[in-house]
């Protein structure tokens, strides 16, 4: 019994495959490395003494679909793969319908094909809309307002039509929040590539020095400071929902069932610098901007189907996110590219200081923290 975890390099697969493993389950992690490091391999293998199976496999591409699900016995299979960035998404609409939609549909009948037919889907708060209640709940209607969140309220529909035309398949949809936070270890944390789009690891590469000052999108919200709310999960909770979602897929009859995945708490995007700046010793600096489109004032979840249903809650506040956030990111200044001097190639020192002129900002960030 192999559980097939797609995207399981990526920052949310990765914990997740951790708490796999330290379940004592068998994993194969098919990542085409476009969001990720293969560095994460090797932390994993540091913090759980195992080497997980790799293989840089597009789950796009239904030959090496077939080929991986000829050579494990997969079972069950977790299906983190896919593009996230709202903002690129307005921009490249097609490539975020292709690629989502796409990978989606070619690895469910390549699933099919192989009678694999238990399937956790990372979906997002984001199918709430525009017009979303707060606290969500998992009935309220669902829409977006860019071609990311599409996509997952499409693979959504999807799930829920295969579910009903075949009642073997069981599939588990998990409506994140907004995941953060760090592997306690400070070894495995979220290493966005370029400008940070979200908001704590943006926080934290001010801390460190990559970035100036924290922009904040609107201090006119209709919430007691006028920023906007969210629901701030740590990335370890996130990743025992998973753990959760398997074992109720083993049990249950439905063939579909949806669930939100977050703390019930919202923290304003100021209460998240006020709890940061406490957990890091840094003074984060602020400059406020007009809102940014498509944002909602409020979000944060009912979270009571997870914990009744799945016997699974979140155990983490926004001090311990922010405390192993920046564990992380003090660690890891440049993310995964920040392996120490004795751990990285030749190849990969000679051109660092090139490509990241704010190292001697890292260094002083490095200092005070
Ligand atoms: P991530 O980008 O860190 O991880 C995704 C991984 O999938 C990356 O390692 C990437 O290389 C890989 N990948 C992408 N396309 C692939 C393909 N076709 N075949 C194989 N591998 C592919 O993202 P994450 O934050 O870990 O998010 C995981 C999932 O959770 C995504 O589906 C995302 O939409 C969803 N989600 C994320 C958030 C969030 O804020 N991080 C919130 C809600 C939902
Ligand atoms: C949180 C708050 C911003 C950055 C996004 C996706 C959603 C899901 C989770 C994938 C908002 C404010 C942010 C900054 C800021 N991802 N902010 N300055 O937008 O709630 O959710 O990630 O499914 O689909 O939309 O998260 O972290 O971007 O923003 O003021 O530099 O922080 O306006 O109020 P969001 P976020």
């Amino acid at each position: 019994m192999t559980i097939l975890v797609t995207g399981g390099a990526g920052y949310i697969g990765s914990h997740t495959v951790i708490q796999l493993l330290d379940d004592g389950a068998d994993v194969v992690i098919a990542d085409t490395l476009e969001n990720s490091s293969a560095v994460v391999l090797d932390r994993i293998a540091e913090l759980t003494g195992r080497r997980v199976p790799f293989e840089q496999v597009d789950v796009s591409d239904p030959q090496a679909l077939d080929r991986l699900l000829t050579r494990y016995d997969v079972t069950e299979v977790i299906h983190f793969a896919g593009l996230k960035a709202v903002g690129e998404s307005v921009e490249q609409p097609l490539r975020y319908y292709s690629h989502n939609l796409g990978s989606t549909l070619t690895l469910l009948q390549a699933l099919d094909r192989h009678g694999i037919r238990r399937f956790v889907f990372s979906s997002s708060a984001t199918v709430y809309g525009p017009d979303a209640a707060a606290p969500a709940q998992e009935d309220d209607p669902t829409s977006a307002t860019n071609p990311y969140g599409w996509t997952k309220v499409m693979i959504e529909q999807m799930l829920r039509d295969l579910a009903a035309a075949d009642d073997r398949w069981r599939i588990a949809i998990l409506r994140y929040f907004n995941p953060v936070g760090a592997h306690p270890s400070g070894l495995i944390g979220e290493d966005p590539r370029g400008r940070p789009n979200n908001l704590l690891p943006f926080v934290t590469q001010v801390a460190v020095g990559r970035q100036n000052e924290l922009t904040v999108f609107g201090d006119d919200y209709p919430t007691a400071d006028g920023t906007g709310v969210r629901d701030f999960i740590h990335v370890e909770d996130l990743a025992s929902g998973h753990v959760h979602a398997l074992a109720h897929l083993r049990r249950t009859d439905e063939p579909v069932s949806t669930f939100n995945l977050g703390t019930g708490e919202g923290t304003s995007v100021r209460g998240l610098v006020t709890a940061f700046e406490r957990a890091s010793g840094h003074r984060i600096p602020v400059r406020v901007a007009p809102r940014r489109a498509g944002d909602v004032a409020v979000s944060y979840a009912d979270s009571s189907k997870a914990n009744d249903v799945l016997g699974w809650r979140a155990r983490h506040g926004i001090d311990d996110i922010c405390t192993d956030a920046w564990r992380w990111q003090r660690q890891n200044p440049l993310g995964y590219e920040s392996l120490p001097a004795r751990r990285r190639s030749a190849r990969t020192q000679a051109p660092r200081r090139q490509r990241y002129p704010l190292l001697p900002a890292l260094r002083l960030a490095g200092r005070a923290g």
